[in-house]
């Protein structure tokens, strides 16, 4: 089995960059299905995520040539079949935009239901409750879900919770619908406008994204273009708190300042230094941050995905601080493994309550979803001795050679293992 070995204690130095970001991949890449020539997409991230749906796609007959450099060539001409029931349409919860992407492009789709972190319930209810207001009949069983419309039509769906799924989705079937459809109580994250972005780059007409209100004129038809995607909010803010937590020195270049700054305000209360340049941010830490509260958010509040991380720096913070995790019931899983560490947490319900101790020590951690495989990273960099973690599927799935960005600012971290790690390696020179 793979494991990640660190020997916590060295201070992270030095500049690193991110990649493109995950959840606006998972959505770009079905949405390219919905052009009449094919779609060059740059700023691809090389993570597991989008592997598994470059094989998704690919299985219904979409054409993807890899080009190097992150970008990939996105062909959906031709016959798509309307039916994604493999199991790794179950292994990832991006797959669930070939529902909205394939209703719009085929009129009717059938995809297994949606897997991904278990953070919670998870419920689709927004993204039915936006098709059936377009006109499609929708119906699940047997863990298959199904959507059907002879046409869809613009209409007004208000959405009871703010939902990223749910928003992207619903644009994505709605961009080629007859008449208007407006999003309202709509989500706001830098993903959903990159999207909406790449929809218009195609010649849809979206308006309002990045706004609680978004309009879509439906067009007739969309055709190929070219679109670098965003930089990925949440690897950045993860190098914001891993330089915090090391109390290290770090420029973190290819990220849009704007979209970090919930991290960068938490951070400099907790007696970071925080500073802001054009396309980087540098962050140098304290040796013990101070105690703050935290309530994670929809954008621009803090993001969830970055409640995990941020514990792990907070274990060792000077007093106590609260966080609240505002989206998902249960996102603490990682706090048991914070525990073996040494870390004084308590959770009732969504609230956990950090006592910080002077320090954490090194133990055998297993990851057990995506952000808390990375917050527990973060804990071994933090930690003294060695730490072990396994699991590091779940890792794999939303960051890219994290541990060979992490080892050049200086962490001394490695994978251990099956011979894995370098079969992927000359599977990724030979693709992205
Ligand atoms: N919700 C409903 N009904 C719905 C949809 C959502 O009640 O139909 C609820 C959810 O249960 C949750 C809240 O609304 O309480 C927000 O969920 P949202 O739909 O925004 O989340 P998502 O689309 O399932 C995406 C990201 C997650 C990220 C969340 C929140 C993708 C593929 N996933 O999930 O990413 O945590 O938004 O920001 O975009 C991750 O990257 O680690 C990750 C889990």
């Amino acid at each position: 089995m793979e494991k990640l070995l660190i020997n916590g204690g060295n201070r992270l130095v030095g500049t690193t960059r991110v990649g493109g970001a995950k959840n606006a991949a998972v959505g770009i890449l079905p949405a390219a299905l919905l052009a009449d020539s094919p779609c060059i997409i740059n700023n691809v991230p090389y993570i597991d995520d989008v592997i598994t749906l470059t094989k998704i796609l690919e299985s219904i007959g979409t054409k993807i040539s890899f080009m190097g450099s992150g970008s990939l060539s996105v062909n959906g001409t031709g016959h798509i079949d309307y039916r994604a029931v493999s199991d790794m349409v179950k292994r990832m919860r991006g797959s669930i935009y070939l529902l909205g992407a394939l209703l719009a492009r085929n009129g009717k789709v059938e995809t297994a239901y949606p897997g991904g972190c278990e953070i919670g319930a998870r419920p689709i209810d927004q993204h039915i409750k936006g098709f059936e207001a377009l006109g499609a009949k929708v119906t699940i069983s047997h863990g298959v879900i199904r959507a059907e419309a002879d046409r869809l039509v613009g209409n007004e769906i208000y959405l009871d919770v703010v939902s990223i799924g749910a928003t992207i989705n619903i644009m994505l079937a709605a961009v080629k619908a007859e008449g208007t459809t407006v999003i309202v109580n709509a989500a706001k994250e830098p993903h959903v406008v990159d999207v909406a972005n790449f929809l218009n780059a195609m010649g849809a007409n979206v308006k309002g994204a990045g706004t609680d209100t978004i309009r879509i004129k439906g067009v007739e038809s969309l055709s190929g273009c070219e679109y670098t995607i965003i930089p990925d909010q949440i690897e950045a803010g993860t190098f914001m708190i891993a330089a915090a937590a090391t109390c290290g020195d770090v420029t973190i270049k290819d990220v849009i300042p704007k979209h970090l700054e919930s991290i960068t305000a938490k951070l400099i209360e907790m007696g970071v230094e925080v500073i802001e340049m054009e396309d980087s941010v540098r962050v140098r830490g304290t040796c013990r941050p101070k105690k703050i509260n935290l309530k994670t958010l929809p954008y621009p509040g803090f993001p969830t995905d970055l409640q995990q991380p941020m514990t792990a720096l907070l274990s060792t913070g000077e007093g106590m601080s609260i966080i609240t995790e505002g989206i998902f019931e249960f996102r603490y899983r990682h706090v048991d493994e914070l525990r073996r560490m040494g870390a004084n947490i308590k959770v009732e319900d969504r609230v956990a309550i950090i006592q910080g101790v002077e320090k954490l020590t090194g133990a055998s951690l297993k990851a057990t979803d995506l952000r808390a495989g990375v917050a527990l990273v973060i804990a071994g960099l933090m930690a003294e001795g060695q730490t072990e973690i396994e699991d590091l599927h779940h890792i794999d799935r939303g960051y890219e050679n994290l541990e060979e960005k992490l080892a050049a600012l200086g962490a001394d971290i490695k994978r251990v293992g099956k011979g894995e790690t370098i079969l992927k390696k000359v599977d990724k020179d030979a693709a992205i």
